[in-house]
């Protein structure tokens, strides 16, 4: 028989021609940039996927640098009998992000859903019922608390219901309004070095209603008593389409202002079923809008979205003809809605920056100049397109703002690089990230960060920063990269 043999050649092109074909899949976008953005990104976890289906750890490490149980940290899965407690599943999820370099949100310590029957129905007196809620906060955050995984823990949620009242919870009636009180002491008191910061969460509290006011209120009020409480999870389930308004920045602007941070804990955006393309383009919006709306507040530690793939979500269980409601779909890929918030994230697919073409420089016409002029001095500028540079500001409040610089290398390849300019007001940077600023009056120089110095023909860092301001807050309008000019987009 005749073996039939390919010729390498033939191979090169096939391959060639697939590799030409293929749609270019990016993978890790969202951990990437996250990580660059210095936020935590993060997804709810189903353990029934994460015992038995590889392609779910995978993507689940890949994209994201957080994690939080979808339920294996609730009070019914953690303490089913009274003082006897099941570590199983938070052990293994806490021992995944730690193999991955991952962080982990408590999710959650006391709320009124998921109640052992053993407490609901357990006659116990007022103090027996604080005894148990102090032991039970105990308990969970000193298991974790030296490992440094576990950096947020819900230590209360959903303690509202939509006219901003409190909830007549379980805890309500057992303990009294007291009991949120107590939990932050309870929590702060396991840890006392504060590794894990402490949070209160709540749905429909993104914008600046009933609720929300309530929330902000009692926020307020528990920092003007001394209770440790850190942060404000806003769970953001949201419904398609959703598009960030005004008010749900003033919202997050009022919160920090308090000095809690913030985490977008929850989100997901369903979709009335069937779906179409608008839809998702709709959800895609939706998503980034969200992406930006956290890059956008400095007090905006995580985004964490209630699942990751569509394969398993709680929503078309509880909103009946409903879903779609994540970032992948039920075969893992990556949907619109994850390009929207890796391009937010500035590490969506690099759109090829074309080549500068040379300008041909005119040839001058010699006029005929009787009178012999003097020649002008000529002024030294350096030949701009050493780099191209878009500066803007992002978000501003009463004497601050942020800033966002896009630095794209449009000349040859460096390992390493400066940027320099002058502020033209006065301002002056506090923080910045993906790299490493001076500030001299009002010059700057931003050199890169350990990661990001080796920068091709055509390779872009993004720069966000932090800053004071007094007067005016005018732009620079001079930059250079590595000491020649850059062109100002
Ligand atoms: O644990 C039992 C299991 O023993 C039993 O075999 C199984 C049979 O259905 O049910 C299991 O309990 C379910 C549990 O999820 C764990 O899978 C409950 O029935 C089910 O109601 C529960 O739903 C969870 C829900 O919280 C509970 O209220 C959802 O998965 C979870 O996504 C949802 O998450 C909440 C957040 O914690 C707080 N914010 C809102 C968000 C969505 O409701």
């Amino acid at each position: 028989m005749r073996t039939h043999r390919t010729p390498a050649a033939v191979i090169l092109l096939c391959c060639s021609m697939v590799f030409l074909l293929s749609p270019i899949v990016l993978k890790g976008q969202l951990r990437a940039g996250a990580d660059r953005r210095g936020i935590s990104i993060g997804a709810a976890v189903n353990m029934a996927p994460f015992r038995n289906e590889p392609i779910y750890n995978q993507t689940l490490s890949r994209e994201f640098n957080m994690l939080v149980a979808e339920n294996a940290f609730k009070f019914d899965a953690t303490e089913p009998a009274n003082n006897s407690f099941n570590f199983n599943d938070t052990d293994a999820l806490v021992s995944f992000a730690a193999m991955n370099n991952m962080k982990v949100r408590g999710h959650t310590l006391i709320w009124h859903s998921q109640i052992p029957g053993w407490l609901l129905n357990g006659n116990f007196t007022r103090d027996q019922v604080i005894e148990i809620m102090r032991n039970h906060i105990t308990r969970l955050i000193q298991r974790y608390s030296a490992t440094g995984v576990v950096i947020a823990w819900d230590v209360v949620n959903e303690a509202f219901e939509e006219n901003g009242t409190l909830r007549n919870s379980f805890w309500m009636q057992r303990i009294g309004p007291d009991y949120i009180r107590m939990a932050f002491q309870f929590a702060r008191a396991a840890d006392p070095t504060g590794s894990a910061k402490l949070y209160i969460n709540d749905y429909n509290t993104e914008g600046t209603n009933a609720k929300a006011n309530a929330l902000f209120n009692l926020v307020r009020d528990l920092k003007a008593q001394g209770v440790p409480i850190d942060g404000v999870g806003i769970q953001d389930h949201l419904i398609n389409p959703f598009t960030v308004q005004q008010q749900h920045r003033d919202n997050l602007t009022r919160l920090a202002g308090l000095g809690v941070d913030i985490s977008l804990t929850e989100i997901d955006i369903r979709i009335a079923l069937p779906n179409s393309t608008q839809e998702m383009q709709q959800q895609a919006t939706g998503y980034g809008g969200l992406m930006q709306l956290c890059l956008s507040q400095p007090r905006c530690r995580a985004f964490v979205t209630w699942g990751f793939t569509d394969k398993y979500s709680w929503v078309p269980g509880t909103f009946s003809g409903q879903g779609d409601a994540l970032l992948f779909n039920t075969n893992y890929q990556a949907k619109p809605a994850y390009t929207a918030i890796a391009n937010a994230l500035g590490s969506g697919t690099p759109t090829p920056t074309p080549t500068p073409t040379p300008t041909p420089t005119p040839t001058p016409t010699p006029t005929p100049n009787p009178t012999p002029t003097p020649p002008p001095t000529p002024t030294p500028t350096p030949a701009p397109g050493a780099c191209a540079i878009t500066y803007r500001i992002t978000n501003s409040w009463p004497g601050n703002f942020q800033g966002d610089m896009l630095i794209t290398n449009t000349s040859t390849p460096v390992t390493s690089w400066a940027l320099t300019f002058t502020f033209g007001g006065n301002q002056q940077i506090t923080q910045l990230w993906n790299g490493v600023v001076t500030q001299t009056g009002s010059n700057v120089t931003v050199r890169n960060a350990p990661y990001n110095g080796s920068l091709g023909t055509g390779a872009t860092v993004n720069a966000g920063f932090l800053s004071t301001v007094t007067g005016t807050n005018s732009v620079p309008t001079a930059f250079r990269l590595n000491g020649a000019q850059c062109v100002v987009r």
